[in-house]
């Protein structure tokens, strides 16, 4: 069954005195993703209209958008389970606008420096050999697509620019975990300040929108425990 869908899609180029919505309809079926309809858009009704995707399957992180006021992978949205005869459409909060749906991710990714956070994963070693004994413990921070959808979501980074965020501090838990990075004081180091894990006031938001399961607020929780109780060592004077 066709049925005709309104999206009203924000609009915004570079030189706009301000940003606006158009609105499209477009015949969406039982498989229509919310993608799939702004690419018809583009390619029926609005050439310009700017987005971003690549696999369509909920790997690659490209694709994210808000779609009536919740961060989602657009290419799993289907339309008619969202219910509602008009679908709003917007960017990504939290990061740089640069056209339309499409947000600047330069900054999201500079977070993970290799200086903090190993390029290379436990699951892209030797497929052949056996994993290590306590992988289980990192498979989480390990199926982390880099999305944005947490950092969109999460209020802090909207009030603090210089917030670390969930996704990176979800990583730096992974590099305190584990073992091939030594005692990870590198990324506790890097966390244990204002703009870091003492910043995040845990309401779980960046966790609800996750479509990985990482669960990034856990992580930065797990961060805090082990910085407390470092402090704890060292207060009375506990070396290990
Ligand atoms: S739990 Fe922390 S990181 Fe996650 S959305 Fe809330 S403030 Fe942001
Ligand atoms: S933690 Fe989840 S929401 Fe955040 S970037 Fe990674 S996959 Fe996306
Ligand atoms: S297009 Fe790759 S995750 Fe949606």
């Amino acid at each position: 069954m066709t049925k005709e869908i309104t999206f009203k899609v924000f609009r915004y180029k570079q030189g706009d005195p301000a940003p606006h919505y158009d609105r499209f309809t477009v015949p969406c079926d039982e498989n229509t993703t919310v993608l799939i309809a702004m690419q018809d858009i583009r390619r029926d009704q609005d050439p310009t209209l700017m987005l971003r995707h690549s696999c369509h399957h909920a790997s690659c992180g490209t694709c994210g958008m808000r779609i009536n006021g919740k961060e989602e992978l657009s290419c799993v949205v289907k339309v008619l389970d969202l219910g509602t005869p008009t679908v709003t459409v917007e960017p990504l909060e939290n990061l740089p606008l640069i056209s339309d749906l499409v947000v600047d991710m330069t900054g999201f990714y500079q977070r993970y420096t290799a200086a903090r956070m190993p390029y290379i994963r436990q699951s892209e070693f030797n497929p052949g050999a056996e994993p290590p004994e306590g992988i289980d413990r990192y498979t989480r921070y390990e199926n982390c697509i880099e999305c944005g959808l947490c950092l969109s979501a999460c209020p802090v980074a909207g009030s603090d620019a210089e917030y670390l965020g969930p996704a990176a501090m979800a990583a730096a838990w992974r590099a305190v975990e584990e073992p091939r990075n030594g005692d990870g004081k590198h990324a506790l180091n890097w966390v244990d300040n204002e703009h870091g894990c003492w910043r995040c006031h845990i309401a779980f938001e960046c966790s609800e929108v996750c479509p990985s399961n990482v669960d990034p607020a856990a992580g930065i929780m797990n961060l805090r425990r082990k910085l407390t109780g470092s402090s704890l060592l060292r207060l009375f004077g506990i070396k290990r």
